[in-house]
């Protein structure tokens, strides 16, 4: 075996070298063009031996897979969102993906964090492996940015700031599967770094994309809460894209494996390991073999355990959107393919339901090690301080937003306006420029929105739908919250959302 490869290889080194030399003898005789696209057609025919080109069932030849994958959030409480996407990153290595074709955003605080009972490990499972080991710091910390993130999709270098500037250079025929993991509200997602990501400018990126026929297709995955507002009344259908998202419109999605819950972590552990949604679709590709396994049986797996069994006591709704005809393709191409999983026998795992909420999961985090924790300790006695301190912060948002309602609208008429729902299919908001604008203006008098004000969202975006002008919502948020926000609280300290 050995030695025919290295004949192979001998052969293919002889032939190379000998289309050079014909190509320099053509130039000497002046037909270098048309040597030069007789080389490209012979090298187009000379593969080394392993790179046998795939075709699809149609008999076309695949392109190139992409991927993107993203961890929109930073800290220890949220230790599955980055262990999502490591274990994601896992997972299409194994199926073929080239690190090369792989671009990972995560802020990368975890596996070495003073909380993490297994420093350098980061695990998605309770009784998982390792998912960090091999991950590529692509972007990290400062440079996980909602910017950063559209200039990679667009493959556009220039515009990259930090990083490894490893971005999506993909060709017409190429795919690209994206991969969203951390908190969001309606209409935004969030980022560990400000701002956040908004619907409308990410919709832009991926026209855009499109209009530079930068893809064949592409699959979208988000975990997110109300992600389904991302794309609702945004994504079109003729985009060449499928999109399916953990929730609704109006709803949470869930960390699941979190302390306290069956199955729970180990017990050093203080945090939830995973998402539902996310693991749910990734331990669907790990049972299933690619090959067969359709984008909407995955879809389906995936809706049903979101659903605790099309329950919806608790989870969430999966959604699909954009261009429904893509998901009758099989998954492989775009996550590939990975001989391990075609042996694994199907239908083997029964999953029990156990989550909670994300905007509740950092609470979870500080509770657990508040209880953890000696007492009497000074340090009980700060985290409980914290915990205070994070529920003060929630108590402020929520009663300052009600109370902004109430001077715009007056008190008969606020809590319909503010609370109302557009129905399917239309937009979060007619003017996304306002909804920013009201962001601000909200953070600069009331303090950051953070991850838990993300879900006032509609409620701002209620707002500008509404009519209400600029100079009235600046006069309400000044006289619903008097004095200056303080410390990490302040905008000016941790940057805008907006
Ligand atoms: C951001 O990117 C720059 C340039 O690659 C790098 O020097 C810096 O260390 C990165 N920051 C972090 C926190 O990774
Ligand atoms: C949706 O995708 C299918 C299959 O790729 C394609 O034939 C069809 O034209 C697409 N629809 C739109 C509206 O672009």
């Amino acid at each position: 075996m050995a030695n025919s490869w290295a004949m192979d290889g001998f052969a293919l080194f002889v032939i190379k070298s000998a289309v050079v030399v014909l190509l320099l003898l053509l130039e000497a005789i002046g037909d270098g063009e048309a040597a030069r696209a007789r080389l490209e057609r012979w090298e187009a025919g000379i593969r080394m031996p392993t790179e046998k080109e795939e075709r699809e069932e149609n008999g076309e030849e695949i392109g190139t897979r992409w991927a993107v994958l993203v961890a929109g959030s930073s800290g220890f409480g949220n230790y599955r969102h980055q262990a999502d996407v490591c274990h994601a990153y896992q997972l299409l290595r194994k199926g073929g993906l080239k690190e090369e074709n792989i671009v990972v955003f995560m802020y990368d605080d975890i596996a070495y964090s003073e909380f993490n009972p297994r420093p350098g490990i980061i695990i998605n499972h309770p009784q998982g492996q390792d998912v960090y080991a091999g991950v590529p710091k692509d972007y990290t910390g400062e440079n996980v940015t909602a910017k950063n993130l559209y200039a990679v999709l667009l493959g556009d270098k220039r515009a990259v700031r930090g990083g490894s500037g490893k971005v999506i250079d993909s060709k017409p025929n190429d795919r690209i599967f994206f991969y969203y993991s951390d908190h969001g509200g309606p209409g935004v997602l969030g980022m560990p770094n400000l701002p956040f990501i908004y619907a409308v400018n990410f919709i832009e990126v991926l026209k855009k994309k499109h209009a530079a026929r930068g893809y064949k297709e592409m699959v979208i995955y988000v975990e997110a809460c109300e992600s389904g507002s991302i794309f609702e009344g945004l994504m079109t259908e003729d985009l060449d894209i499928y999109v399916t998202t953990a929730s609704n419109a109006q709803e949470l999605s869930w960390g699941t494996y979190c302390p306290g819950m069956v199955p729970s972590p180990p017990p050093e552990f203080l945090t939830c390991l995973g998402d539902l949604y996310s693991v749910a679709w990734m331990e669907d590709s790990e049972i299933h073999s690619l090959k067969e396994e359709t984008i909407q049986q995955q879809y389906q797996n995936v809706k049903y355990r979101a659903s605790n069994y099309n329950t919806y006591d608790v989870g969430s709704h999966v959604m699909e959107y954009g261009n429904k005809s893509i998901k009758f393709e099989k998954l492989y191409l775009y996550q590939g393919f990975s001989q391990d999983t075609e042996k694994i026998n199907q239908n083997s795992l029964q999953f029990h339901m156990d989550v909670v909420n994300q905007r509740d999961a950092d609470l979870l985090f500080l509770w657990q090690r508040y209880k953890k924790s000696e007492e009497g300790s000074k340090k009980k006695k700060e985290i409980f301080k914290q915990i205070a301190e994070t529920i003060k912060h929630r108590i402020h948002l929520d009663g300052s937003v009600e109370l902004i309602g109430n001077l715009l609208f007056g008190p008969e008429r606020a809590a319909s306006i503010l609370s109302a729902v557009r129905p399917s299919g239309w937009p979060l908001v007619d003017n996304w420029d306002c909804l920013k604008a009201l962001v601000r203006l909200l953070e600069s008098h009331c303090g950051s929105l953070t991850q838990y004000g993300m879900k006032h969202m509609r409620t701002l975006a209620n707002i500008c739908n509404s009519g209400i002008s600029q100079d009235a919502m600046k006069e309400a948020c000044m006289a619903a919250c008097r004095g200056r926000p303080s410390g990490s609280l302040n905008p000016s300290n941790l940057g805008y959302s907006a």
